[in-house]
This record gives structure tokens, sequence and C-alpha cells, in this order.
């Protein structure tokens, strides 16, 4: 029988007949609810030919692709024994090309139940398959599992076991799903500091585009989404596959294409040589690859993904409060005197959670030393934090700190009473003069828990701005990812109630893995609206926009020196979780009065802002992006229009609004986050008259001629139905 599987028009169709292993049929738009007799037709009818000078069967791309089946492509997993062990040589040699059996009575679907001949639900809210095989000659057995979630999210893992004597090691172990041969375009991701999740696009040419991350983290080049489409997609159109290792640590994403077989998208966890080694009777679970189709551009992508995660989300319901933190602020210059200002403006404009930055523990005057010695320096502090949270809670606002409790300074406490626990050999390079603690070493994950325990039983703390600020460069990225993950949970486990944002020097550690604990991520470490507008709307693919942090910050923004007008800072941070780093002490009264306008926007607007659908229209021109928000029941809109650089004409086309409700009557109104620059002689007629009504099939199609902005200028509107 053909399992079907389907939901919110994906179909999943995978083919477990015979002793092979199982193969994905299909992947991508929905086939309709159909018997177990045309599926059988379909897997009969897609047999391909056998080529000249092939194996002498037709080629099937399975679920865990090997050259034991004929498969020369990336292998799905690759495993090795020593030929020497107590399994003997053969055993070693099986696994240079598993030939994996289907154990029959392993397979298990759990579908919503159909007629009783047809397979696949007409209710089609996605199900699970699971399954296992086995290499006997080689003593290894992989349990796979596929689920298709009601929002047609398709994720995959295995678990590898050895049943053998000797030790497995595990060189790969990853996902492989095909996808069309019109599926000819890529779209991946790189960065740098400050400058995360460019996007690079490029044809899927014969051979192996691989993306391989080596960080220990995401890092800030990291691919994040290989996405492969037809020819020309955009966020409204094309159709899409796409594929994201739901990993903190070391990843692989590839797409392949070859003159044998079907293209392919393949992701995991990638594996240093020798980093799992799994005795006798031990397995390993790989992560989630986790695989998105789309019929509707990369918005279409987004709007499987982000109902997903607010499905599981450890935020669901929780208001996202208007942050300010102290980094950019103040830096390592700490004192209750010196923040006082800062607390009352923060207070006055309608901050909700006042973060104490780096610089509050023992020693740390600046950035070389004292990571690791995680009490508070009574130099900077002399009455602990307690006066300082007094003073924020005094003012009504929550209060969150700074750790970055996966590293060690050479010059600090720590480092000195436990050397063994620094991860790496002496000599091995600093990174922001700092190394990596080992969260393996004996003692130095529980050291760790009970420094964050007592921080967090000892003070009046909501957050922590959990940060991550280098490279592993050595040890096991995946003993230290397990060990990380294991750390946040525990203390999640004994803080319910406190918050925790992943941070890595800015966007380096995003992924859904991390997701599923903390409660927050920092998409890049530059608060200029200019490159925001651009990381945001592309982390923003994966990540809902109440996770990902965006904050307003000076008007030359520290990180490229860049000026901005305040109206495009406030209508660029309204977009994600907002929050403020500026010295707001410093900020003119004309200036206060227009963040506190704008956090009141931001408050009454949250509840759309974080809970709707995000759409991105295909401007004509480059230069301009129109992100926007829909409520999920469409009778409400906030859309942006924003201006990256000079228009490409003098005359832009007019804005088309996608997404909304086309029989709905919308009014369109601007709302006030300051004056934008223009560069015109007159408004359009609308703009001046203040509102405009179009239904939403006017505003789709036609599009509202909008004021020539300056560059680097933007407007917000908000649409409201009536
Ligand atoms: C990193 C973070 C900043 C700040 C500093 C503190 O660079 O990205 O936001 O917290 O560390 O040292």
């Amino acid at each position: 029988m053909i399992h079907h599987l389907r939901a919110a028009g994906v179909g999943v169709s995978v083919d477990p007949r015979g002793t092979g292993v199982p193969a994905v049929l299909h992947w991508g738009p929905d086939l309709g609810a159909t018997d177990a007799a045309a599926l059988s037709a379909l897997a009969a009818a897609s047999v391909p030919a056998v080529p000249p000078s092939s194996i002498d069967v037709p080629l099937r791309l399975s679920l865990v692709p090997t050259l034991g089946e004929g498969w020369s492509g990336r292998p799905g997993v690759e495993l090795f024994r020593d030929a020497g062990g107590a399994d003997g040589a053969s055993a070693a040699r099986a696994l240079r090309a598993p030939r994996f059996e289907l154990v029959p009575e392993s397979v298990t679907v759990s579908a919503p139940a159909g007629p009783a001949d047809a397979v696949g639900a007409a209710d089609a809210a996605g199900g699970t398959l699971s399954f296992e095989l086995v290499d006997p000659d080689a003593s290894v057995a992989v349990a796979t599992r596929l689920e298709l979630t009601p929002e047609g999210v398709l994720r995959l893992r295995h678990r590898i076991e050895n049943r053998g004597r000797s030790p497995l090691g595990v060189g790969r172990a990853a996902v492989v799903l095909p996808v069309p041969a019109r599926a000819s375009e890529l779209l991946d991701f790189s960065g740098l500091w400050a400058h995360e999740r460019r996007p690079i696009r490029r044809a899927l040419e014969h051979g192996v585009h691989a993306r391989e991350g080596r960080h220990g983290r995401g890092g800030h080049d990291d691919a994040y989404l290989l996405a492969a489409g037809t020819p020309g997609f955009g966020f409204r159109t094309g159709e899409v596959w796409a594929a994201h290792v739901a990993w903190s640590g070391d990843t692989e994403l590839w797409a392949e294409r070859s003159a044998l077989g079907p293209a392919t998208l393949g992701g995991g966890e990638l594996l240093a040589p020798g980093e799992v080694a799994l005795a006798a009777g031990e397995s390993l679970e790989t992560p989630w690859t986790v695989a998105v189709y789309s019929a509707e551009g990369l918005d279409g992508l987004s709007d499987r993904l982000h109902p997903w995660i607010r499905s599981w989300s450890t935020i669901a319901g929780r208001r996202r409060p208007v942050v300010l933190n102290t980094w950019e602020a103040v830096y390592f210059d700490q004192s209750l005197a010196k923040l006082e200002p800062l607390i009352d403006a923060a207070a006055r404009v309608g901050v909700e959670r006042f973060v104490l930055d780096d610089g509050w523990f023992l020693g740390r005057r600046d950035d070389r030393r004292a990571l690791g010695d995680w009490t508070v320096d009574p130099a900077i502090w002399p009455g602990g934090l307690g006066p300082l949270i007094e003073r924020v809670r005094g003012a009504g606002m929550e209060f969150g700190l700074w750790v970055e409790p996966e590293m060690v300074s050479a010059d600090s406490e720590l480092a000195r009473a436990h050397p063994d626990w620094v991860l790496g050999r002496s000599g091995d390079p600093e990174w922001r003069f700092q190394r990596v603690l080992d969260l393996t070493a004996p003692g130095a994950a529980e050291h760790l828990f009970e420094r964050l325990d007592a921080l967090l039983a000892g003070n009046d703390l909501t957050y922590l701005k959990w940060d991550h600020n280098r490279d592993l460069l050595g040890g096991s990225a995946h003993a230290q990812t397990h060990a990380v993950y294991a750390l946040i949970d525990r203390l999640r486990a004994a803080h319910p109630g406190v918050e925790i944002e992943s941070w890595a020097s800015g966007g380096a550690r995003i992924d859904l893995g991390v997701l599923e604990r903390t409660d927050r991520v920092w998409a890049s470490d530059t608060n200029d609206p200019l490159e925001r507008q651009s990381s945001h709307r592309y982390t923003s693919l994966v990540v809902p926009p109440e996770y990902l942090g965006s904050h307003l910050g000076a008007a030359r923004a520290h990180t490229t020196g860049r000026t901005a007008e305040l109206s495009f800072r406030l209508a660029t941070a309204l977009f994600g979780s907002a929050g403020i780093e500026w010295n707001l002490a410093t900020a003119s009264e004309a200036e206060l009065a227009a963040v506190a306008a704008w956090t009141t926007q931001y408050r009454r607007l949250r509840p759309l802002l974080h809970g709707g659908r995000v759409v991105r229209a295909d401007a004509a021109d480059p230069a301009q992006l129109v992100p926007g928000v829909v409520a999920s029941d469409r009778r409400q809109a906030v859309f942006s229009v924003a201006m990256l650089a000079s228009a490409t004409t003098a005359l832009p086309p007019a804005v088309r609004m996608p997404g909304l409700d086309p029989d709905a009557d919308y009014t369109v109104r601007v709302l006030d986050l300051g004056r934008a620059r223009t560069v015109q002689d007159a408004n359009p007629a609308w703009f001046d008259a203040g509102e405009v009504r179009l239904t939403g099939r006017m505003l789709a199609e036609v599009g509202l001629p909008m004021p020539l902005l300056a560059p680097e200028n933007a407007l917000v509107f908000e649409l409201v139905a009536d």
C-alpha cells in the first residue's frame, strides 16, 4: 500500500512496497483524496526506464539512499566500522555500500482515517509514517520518522542503531528528498557579522551545491534555508521546495542534480570524522530536517512555518514586551547613577522590560576578561543588583540580564580554577579574547547550572539575553550542542517564568532547534534600519516576527556609522519583537514623544503584528520593499513601504498589497510615526485626503500610488475592513 499524507495543500506519497527502503513518490502539491488503487497505479506508472550503462533495474531514490542501492549521489547515511573490529571485515565492507531492508512489521502510519478503501484523509490533517530498516551484514538499523503537520510542514529524522559488537562510526545521517526537475533555481543565504542572511540565487546545475556550517553554531554566514524553486520564484509567485536543519551545531544543507537520477535536497547535522562512535547497542537520533513546499512563492513557506511554530511555541499567548537594552546606550560604563536617567526615560516612553547588558559581573570592565565569573561585581553594584532591580520595578518595568554562559575568558577565576574545562587545546586561537567552556567536561555544566540558578533565584529576573560570541573551533560541536540544549532545558524547567533569548554576536544562532527552547532571537547586531529591512525580511521566512528582536537604535548607527531618519528607524523596528537600544537620556523631547507614540502603536497593534500572516509584496522597483502583516481573519493589516535606495523611475508603480480579503472594503490610513522625507512636489491626492477606502481586490491588483520617498525612508499604513 502507498502511504499518502496530505495537509493544507501539500501531499507526500511514500512507497514502502517490497523489501527495499521506502521511497518518496511525490512531495509537492496535494494530489487530492484518492484510493489505494489509484496510488498503486501512480507508483507503477512512476517506475522509470533503465538507461544504458546503469544498474539493470530502474533506479529509485529511497528515503535513505545509499551506494548499495545503486544511488551514486550524496548518500543519506555514511557509517563505518574498524575492519579489525569484533564484527569482522565483512561488516566493515558492507557499510561502504549499505543495502538496507525494510522490516515490514515496523511500518506504522498514523493519518486521520479515510473511507475504508482510501488512504489519506479527506480532511487532510497530515500524519506520521515511521519504519525501520536493517542491514544484517553490517549490523545496523535505521529507524526513520516522517511527519506531515496539519500546516503542511514535513519533517524527518533518523535513529541509527549499532546492532553490532564493535563501535559504529557515523559520518552522515541526513535527510534526502526529491525535488522535481522544474525546481531549477536555488536560493540560500550567507552573511557576515551585522549583515546576516544575505540572499544568494544560482541555478541548480549538475553537481552538488553544499553549504556546510562548522562554527558550532549557525554562524553569521549560515545557509539557514535552502530553497529550490521554479525559475524566477519570488515572494508571491512560483513553486518552492525548501529545507532547514533544526539544529544549533554544525549542519549541512545541499542540493544535487546529476545525469543519473532526480534532483535532491538534503540536510542534516554535519558530523566531524570520529565525532560520533556508537558503542554496541547505542543509537543516535538526528535532529529534524524540516522541509516545506509552497505553491505561492516564499511567502507560502512562512504561511506554513509560522502557524506550525506558533502551535508549539514557548511564547504562544505571551505578550512581547517593549525592551530597552543598555548595550549601545552605555556599553561597559555601568552604575546606578548612570542608568537612572535611562530608566526614567525608558519608563516614560513605554518600555516594559529593562535589560542590563554585559559588564555587571566580577571584574568585567571590558571584553578581555572575566567571562565565567557569574557573580555580581560589588565594585560596580555594591548592594548587588537589588537596588537597580527595585528601581526598574518601581518604574513599572520587568528586569532582564545579559549572560554568555558557554564562554570563559583566560583571565577569569573560572579558567584559573578549572583549566580543564576550557574547550580545545592551549594555544588555540582566542576570539574576542575568549575561549569556549567545554560543557561536556565533568562538572562544568553542573557548575553553570548552579551559577545561573542562583542568579535567577536570587534576583527578580524575567529574561536572560543568552549570548554566544564565538565559534567553537575545537571539541565536539555535536556533544557541546546537546549539552547546551540540556542546560537550557534544565534551567527552563527550574525557572519557567524566565524568558531566554538566543543571541550570538547578532544572528549567529537562529534555527528551529534553539527556537524549541528559547523565546526570542536576535537577527543581527546592527540596528541600522537599512540593514535590518533586509535581515528581518529573510530571517522571518522561517522565524515568526514575534520572536525577532528588532531595536530602535541611535540616529547614527553604531555598526555602520550611517545616519537614519527617526521615522525610518521606527517603521523598521515595528515589525518584530520591538525594543530600544539607544541612550534615551540624550534624546530630545520631540524624539521621546515620537518614541512614546510608537510604543503606544506597537502595543495596540501587537496582537496583529505577532499573530498575523506575514506578506511581502514583490515590488517592481528593487529599491522598494513592501512588508506587511495581515490578521488571520483578514479584517486588519499593517503594511510598510520602504525605499532602500533612490527609486529607479520618477513615478514608481502603484504599491500592491497582497493577502487581503478580495471582497472586503478596507480603509487605508497612514500610521503617524513621524515625518518621512520625500522627493516630490505633491503627494498623491488620496494621501493628502488622509485615507482611502478600496476593496482588497483593488489593493492587491491595482494598488496605490505612494508619496515619492527619499532613499532610506519608510511609511507605515494600517488597513481596517468594515
Ligand atoms: C555581543 C552582543 C551585543 C552585546 C555584547 C556584550 O557583541 O551581540 O549585543 O551584548 O556582546 O559584550
